[in-house]
């Protein structure tokens, strides 16, 4: 099984270019591009967060007309900058999503189920999970009885040691207990962060995902404010080989040179 997953889009309703300067729909073109070249080719696409910049419904049928043309089923849950509703209308016709209160849901994809977690806290940049939702995902992870699983949700509940952990998710600690319980949670995928990185926590892996368009530079200093860099954008691809388990590969977006083949 191959998932690709992509974060961070920042679309903008009919295209226009995120704060007058980023064009964000010509970034997503290029990861798109990316996904469409790979062979084989994922069976699903992840998408943890931020798909529009405004949280207008116009900037989520974008998203839906550009990944459309994949042909494989796409799984989003909301980030800062996205909107509940606006989201869970665009996205109700594919039938995962709940249809009243948190965008939580799992699907089983196969040999793995998704368990996605929305920790959007609306009007705020940082990210809040409830008890009540603690509570679905503990139940949730139960039911699986032992099958590999990936949680996905857009506000790093882990620390990243940048400054970045100032925003994150407030009740990261709370997710982290429920995780510790399984042994069943292969990794968990965020956003949020816009650069990749990667840790160990709660037992298992955890990983955040580049932006399909701009990154915030790393700062490790905790200096003021954010600094954006056009940084190359990466997706992910997550590997399942039955007796091999889960790998992670980032693939930088855009079409590279071959300069040397061999056999
Ligand atoms: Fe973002």
């Amino acid at each position: 099984m191959l998932l690709a997953e992509i974060t961070d889009m920042h679309l903008m309703d009919g295209g226009v270019p995120a704060y007058g300067t980023i064009d964000t729909r010509a970034y997503l073109e290029r990861a798109i591009a990316t996904i469409a070249a790979l062979t084989p080719q994922p069976d699903a696409l992840l998408v943890a967060g931020d798909i529009s910049e405004d949280g207008t419904p116009g900037s989520y049928a974008l998203f839906r007309e550009m990944v459309a043309p994949l042909g494989m089923p796409v799984y989003v849950i909301p980030g800062n900058h996205d909107a509940r509703e606006p989201m869970r209308a665009a996205f109700a016709q594919d039938g995962y999503m709940p249809v009243a209160g948190p965008l939580d849901y799992a699907v089983d994809l196969g040999a793995l189920t998704l368990v996605a977690l929305d920790t959007l806290e609306e009007g705020e940049p940082y990210g809040t999970f409830s008890a009540g939702q603690c509570d679905w995902l503990g139940g949730t992870l139960a039911t699986l009885s032992g099958k590999p699983a990936i949680v996905m949700l857009h506000h790093p509940p882990f620390p990243t040691g940048a400054k970045m952990d100032e925003i994150g998710c407030r009740d990261g600690d709370a997710i982290g207990a429920v995780i510790a319980e399984f042994n069943n949670v292969e990794i968990v995928l965020a956003g949020h962060f816009h650069r990749s990185m990667h840790r160990s926590w709660a037992g298992t892996m955890a990983n955040i995902c580049s932006s399909t368009a701009h990154q915030i530079g790393l700062d490790l200093a905790h200096r003021p404010g954010f600094k954006v860099f056009m940084e190359p954008p990466q997706i992910q691809l997550l590997h399942w080989q039955d007796g091999a388990g889960l790998s992670v590969h980032q693939v930088p977006v855009g079409a590279f040179e071959c300069v040397h083949e061999s056999g």
